[in-house]
């Protein structure tokens, strides 16, 4: 009889269908981005990401409290600063945005709490780190970067991820955490960072577009494949806790191959255009509301452990 195996029986109906899935979602593994502006007095949507705002402080407050209520459980930080300069200074101040922010946070919720560690909400280029004759100055950069993790960790978040691509960054902040008695403090690295079509709504959001030039002296060329393995096996070495792939759905190849090499967790982080191009699509009735959980679907079933999504909260809501 042909045929003998006949894969439709997996498929029969929704009950069936339901005790064959692969993959499937779980609300905890999800990370919601939150921007916290010093210059806002209210809120204020982003115009290319829509349902997705920047935060006053006080507004912020009560944000966080309600995502916790529907039952998100983590979030990553960005500040955006009233006050930026060339070695991006407030991107250390213990009373800055992101350290004001972490601590509301700490303070109010159980939430964990992720702190983007970077410069180019900081500095007046809008670039990742400072410069010297003309070119992001690495070794420069990473005394900042110290600098900031360690205002960070006594704030008192869980969770550093360092963005910046710089060399190094990985230990130079293992280093400054161990030294100061924060052994417990995590790092989520952005290893494999790609310098990407994708960011274009977030640099609008964050502030943070580069004032001359663009980042790919120090983000990776998205030809390359085997150097984001090698980015990874240093942040690796280096004591990351976490390693990140970032962007996702153009990326699914490179979350694969690391989470088949590494048994690491492995974050994936679904960047600004791809919540864009999703959310817009289905808003203009070009797509399905169900792509968004397809899109989500594929980071898992690709090897994420853990996925930054701007989509987490409204997923969340909805399961
Ligand atoms: C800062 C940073 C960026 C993102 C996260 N951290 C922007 C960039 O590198 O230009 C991108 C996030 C997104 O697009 O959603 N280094
Ligand atoms: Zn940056």
């Amino acid at each position: 009889m042909f045929p003998v195996t006949r894969m439709r029986r997996y498929r029969l109906n929704e009950n069936i269908r339901d005790i064959f899935k692969e993959t499937v979602i779980r609300t905890e593994k999800l990370i919601m981005p939150v921007f916290v502006d010093e210059t806002e007095k209210d809120k204020r949507e982003i115009d290319s990401m829509p349902g997705i705002y920047r935060y006053s402080l006080d507004s912020y407050e009560d944000y966080i409290k309600y995502l916790e209520e529907i039952g998100v459980k983590n979030v990553i930080l960005f500040g955006i600063p009233a006050h930026k300069d060339s070695t991006g200074s407030s991107s250390y101040d213990r009373n800055g945005i992101i350290q004001r922010a972490i601590r509301i946070a700490k303070d109010n919720t159980r939430l964990n709490v992720i702190a983007d560690l970077c410069l180019c909400e900081y500095t007046d280029t809008g670039h990742c780190g400072i410069i010297k004759d003309n070119y992001i100055d690495n070794d420069a950069t990473l005394y900042i970067y110290q600098k900031e993790a360690l205002s960070y960790a006594d704030a008192g978040v869980d969770i550093i991820a360092p963005s910046g691509m710089m060399d190094g960054q990985v230990k130079a902040i293992r280093e400054i955490l161990d030294k100061n008695d924060y052994k417990n403090t995590i790092i989520m690295a952005y290893s494999a960072k790609f310098a990407s079509n994708l960011y274009g709504p977030f640099r609008d959001a964050a502030d943070s577009t580069p004032q001359f030039g663009d980042r790919k002296s120090y983000q990776m060329d998205y030809h390359n494949g085997n150097e984001a393995i090698r980015e990874v096996d240093l942040d690796v070495k280096e004591g990351a806790d976490i390693v990140m792939v970032k962007p996702g759905l153009f990326y699914l190849d490179i979350i694969n191959r690391v989470k088949s090499i590494y048994k690491m967790p492995v974050a994936t982080y679904s960047v600004s255009g791809e919540y864009s191009m999703i959310k817009n699509a289905i808003k203009s009735g070009l797509l399905n509301a169900d792509a968004r959980d397809e899109a989500l679907t594929s980071l898992f079933r690709a090897g994420s452990d853990l996925v930054i999504t701007y989509f987490a909260e409204e997923y969340i809501k909805d399961h």
